[in-house]
C-alpha cells in the first residue's frame, strides 16, 4: 500500500483514482480538508476497502507514526499543500505552517520510519513530494525553459514556500540517505480543481454571467497540463525514477492567460451559446494586477521522456474540452464548493 497526503485536492483525489483504476493497491489518504479538500472528488470510491480516508495534518507527527506504523506502506506521495499564490499573498502564514514545517514533520516521520523497515521494504520505499515549476521563479519572453539545474529563485510567498520543503526534501536524501523524488510540474486543469483557479473560474463565472477578471494586460505565459498525465507522470517517476533525482513535468502547451480564456468562452459559447451570437468573451474585464506576477512559466520535460519515456496523452484542445465538459455536467460538485468560505474569498479578493 501506499500513504497519499492531500488526497482529498485537485491533483491528489485525481491521483488517488487513477492509482485505484491503474495500480490498484490500497491507499492510505491524509487529508486535512481545508477549504480545498473534498470528500465528494472520492465519492466513487465509497465502500471501496482500497482506500482508507484518514482526516488530519501532515505536521501531526504523532498521527504521522501511527499511520506508518499500521500501514507499513512502501511510499509516501505528498500532495498535500496550500497552492494558492492569491491566498499567500493575502496570508502567507499557512502556506508555512503546512508546506515548509508540515513536510518537515513529514519528513522526520517519514526517516524515522524508514531507518526502522529491513530488506526489500527499506531498499524499495520512496518519498516522493509533488512540487511546482513557480519554484524557478519567472522567465523572459526568449528565455530557454526550466531545466531541473534551473537555480530556484521564488517570487511569492507560495512558490518560497514550495521552494523550501523541496530544499528539505533533497536534504534529507543528502544527509540522510531517505529515497526521496521529486517532481516539479507546471499548472494543471482539469476535473475537481477548486474555481479559485484560473480556468475553472472563468468556466463557472461565464456561466452566471460573471465577469471575467484577467490580471494586468493578460499575457502572462503558463504551460499548461491536464491533471490525468500529471498524475501519469507521477507513476512513473514512482515507479522508475532514480532516488534523490527530480524530474520536471510539463505538457507543452505555453499559453498567455488571455488565450486560456478565450477558448475557454469559445467552448462555452458552442456548449450553452447565448442569446444573440453574443460571446461568453464579451464579460472578460481587465483587473488590477497581482502582486509579483511572474510573467511567464515554461518546462523543459526532456529529462523525464529521455529517462524514464513519458509524454503527455493529452493535447491542451482535448484536454480542456474534457475540462469544461466536466463542470458542465457535474453542477452538483460545483455546487457543493462554491458555498461558505469559497463565497467569501471572492468577496475579499475581487471586491463586488
Ligand atoms: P489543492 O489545494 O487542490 O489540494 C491540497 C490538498 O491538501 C487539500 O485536499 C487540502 O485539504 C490538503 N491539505 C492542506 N494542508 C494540509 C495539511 N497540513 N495536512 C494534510 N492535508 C493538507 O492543491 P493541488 O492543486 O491539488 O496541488 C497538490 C500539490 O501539487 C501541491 O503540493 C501543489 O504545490 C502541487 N502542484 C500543483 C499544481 C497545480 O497546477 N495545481 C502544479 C504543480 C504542482
Ligand atoms: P492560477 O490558476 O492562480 O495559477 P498560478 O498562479 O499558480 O500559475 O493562475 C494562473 C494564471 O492566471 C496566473 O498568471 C494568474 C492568472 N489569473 C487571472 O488572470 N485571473 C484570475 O482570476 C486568476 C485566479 C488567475
Amino acid at each position: 500500500m501506499i500513504l497519499v497526503t492531500g488526497g482529498a485536492g485537485f491533483i491528489g483525489s485525481n491521483f488517488v483514482l487513477q492509482w485505484l483504476a491503474t495500480e490498484g493497491t490500497p491507499v492510505v489518504n491524509l487529508d486535512k480538508l481545508t477549504y480545498a479538500g473534498n470528500l465528494r472528488n472520492l465519492a466513487s470510491l465509497e465502500g471501496d476497502p482500497r482506500h482508507c480516508f484518514v482526516r488530519g495534518d501532515i505536521g501531526d507527527r504523532a498521527l504521522v507514526a501511527h499511520l506508518l506504523e499500521a500501514h507499513q506502506p512502501r511510499a509516501i506521495v505528498n500532495f498535500a499543500a496550500e497552492s494558492h499564490v492569491d491566498r499567500s499573498i493575502r496570508g502567507p502564514e499557512d502556506f508555512i505552517q503546512t508546506n515548509v514545517v508540515g513536510t518537515f514533520h513529514l519528513l522526520e516521520e517519514a526517516r524515522a520510519y524508514h531507518a526502522g523497515l529491513s530488506g526489500p521494504a527499506h531498499a524499495g520505499f520512496r518519498f516522493l513530494h509533488v512540487s511546482t515549476d513557480e519554484v524557478y521563479g519567472s522567465l523572459g519572453a526568449h528565455d530557454p525553459a526550466f531545466t531541473e539545474a534551473t537555480a530556484y529563485a521564488p517570487n511569492s510567498p507560495y512558490s518560497a514556500s514550495k521552494a523550501a520543503s523541496d530544499h528539505l526534501v533533497r536534504a534529507y536524501h543528502h544527509t540522510y540517505g531517505l529515497p526521496v523524488l521529486t517532481t516539479n510540474c507546471s499548472n494543471n486543469y482539469g476535473p475537481f480543481q477548486f474555481p479559485e483557479k484560473l480556468i475553472p473560474l472563468m468556466i463557472l463565472n461565464a456561466l452566471r454571467g460573471q465577469a471575467l477578471p484577467v490580471y494586468g494586460d493578460g499575457l502572462n505565459v503558463r504551460d499548461w497540463l491536464y491533471v490525468d498525465d500529471h498524475c501519469s507522470a507521477i507513476r512513473r517517476v514512482l515507479a522508475h525514477g532514480r532516488v534523490g533525482e527530480t524530474y520536471n513535468i510539463g505538457g507543452g502547451n505555453e499559453m498567455t492567460n488571455l488565450e486560456v480564456v478565450k477558448t475557454v468562452c469559445a467552448l462555452l459559447d458552442e456548449a450553452r451559446p447565448l442569446p444573440a451570437g453574443r460571446s461568453y468573451a464579451s464579460l472578460i474585464q481587465f483587473v488590477e494586477d497581482r502582486a509579483g506576477h511572474d510573467r511567464r512559466y515554461a518546462i523543459d520535460a526532456g529529462k523525464i521522456e529521455r529517462e524514464l519515456g513519458f509524454r503527455p496523452a493529452e493535447s491542451f484542445e482535448s484536454g480542456i474540452r474534457k475540462t469544461v465538459a466536466w463542470y458542465l455536467d457535474h453542477p452538483a460538485w460545483v455546487e457543493s464548493v462554491t458555498s461558505g468560505e469559497y463565497v467569501k474569498w471572492v468577496a475579499a479578493h475581487y471586491g463586488t
